[in-house]
């Protein structure tokens, strides 16, 4: 096969299709007219990840046993990943997202590292465990939200008395899907801290995000209620956003193109993700795919955060949103 005249020839005058498609096999080619197994093109986008449920007070007591049964020898960062139920996968929580818990136990440290997918903590339970983010040391208290955007180096550790619980965010299958990954550790260790400080872009305190959500206002359409979203620009594949529902408060049915995690912060309640029903309270995990029905009804005062791919979907254009009866 070496494109001589010849050769070419050849291939203009094939007799048959049968034989034409043979030829362009032969080639790496198929033709796009034929029949596949997985078609390219479709009527509507259906997601191959299903709703899902994380309980925080089980994965809370599960933290208990891990901190237990396992040191940091073994499991710098002790976490559980909550790995969507579908066949054959044990990782992604959604399509573009992976979720963890995360505990530390009084006086751990873990190294500090960087990889090149974007990261973010909501801190469930914690009272003096720090984040040192590109050599900025900062609290993560109950209610933080802290950011670890790609190729910061990061590490953390606990000062404190009592076992601290987080939830992790990555958007590590969209880095497996593009195939950029890297990974690196500290040459030292743990990083030097160079400042000290509570104020940071890094990180959102649970006081600053309550006030914030006082003055929120909600969409007219009714999906979402009070909404604020959090800044993060140097991490632009992962959409931060807090809602505030009041006792009593429900949604107006939706589905959009974006992929979400919902974690329970303060409330609870339930929601129905296409037809899976759940009930939730704090420090819960909802994994809601792209296009199917969101419902949220709030049976107590609730602060829910959520992650999501919709400002990537937005900026690639894939993004459309569709109220439902
Ligand atoms: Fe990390």
């Amino acid at each position: 096969m070496d494109g001589s005249p010849r050769l070419l020839d050849e291939l203009r005058s094939l007799p048959d299709l049968d034989r034409l498609i043979a030829a362009i096999g032969a080639r790496n080619m198929t033709p796009g007219w034929i029949k596949r197994e997985k078609p390219i093109l479709w009527h509507e986008m259906r997601s191959e990840f299903v709703p899902a449920h994380w309980r925080y007070a089980e994965a809370k007591a599960a933290m208990q046993a891990a901190g237990r049964l396992i040191g940091t020898d073994l499991a710098e960062r002790r976490n559980f990943v909550m790995r969507n139920p579908i066949p054959g996968n044990d990782m992604a929580t959604l399509r573009t997202l992976v979720c963890a818990y995360q505990s530390i136990m009084p006086g751990e440290k873990a190294r500090s590292h960087r990889h090149a997918p974007h990261a973010l903590r909501v801190i469930l339970e914690s009272k003096g465990s720090y984040s040192t983010v590109q050599g900025e040391k900062t609290p993560m208290e109950s209610g933080d939200i802290v950011l670890t955007p790609g190729w910061h180096w990061h590490g953390h550790g606990h000062d404190g008395s009592e076992q601290a619980y987080w939830f992790d965010g990555l958007d590590v299958p969209l880095t497996h899907l593009l195939e950029p990954m890297f990974y690196e550790e500290h040459p030292e260790g743990w990083e030097k801290v160079d400042t000290v400080t509570e104020k940071s872009p890094m990180r959102f305190a649970w006081a600053d995000t309550l006030g914030a959500l006082e003055q929120a206002r909600a969409d007219n359409a009714g999906h979402f209620g009070a909404t604020i979203e959090l800044p993060a620009p140097t991490m632009p594949t992962i959409t931060l956003k807090v809602h505030k529902w009041p006792t009593g408060w429900k949604n107006r049915a939706y589905r959009h193109v974006a992929n979400t995690v919902y974690v329970v912060m303060q409330g609870s309640g339930t929601s129905r993700i296409g037809d899976a029903n759940f009930d939730w309270r704090f420090g819960d995990t909802i994994a809601a795919p792209a296009w199917l029905r969101i419902e949220h009804q709030a049976s107590a005062d609730t602060v829910m955060f959520s992650m999501s791919d919709e400002n990537m979907m937005k900026w690639a254009h894939y993004y459309r949103i569709e109220a439902l009866a």
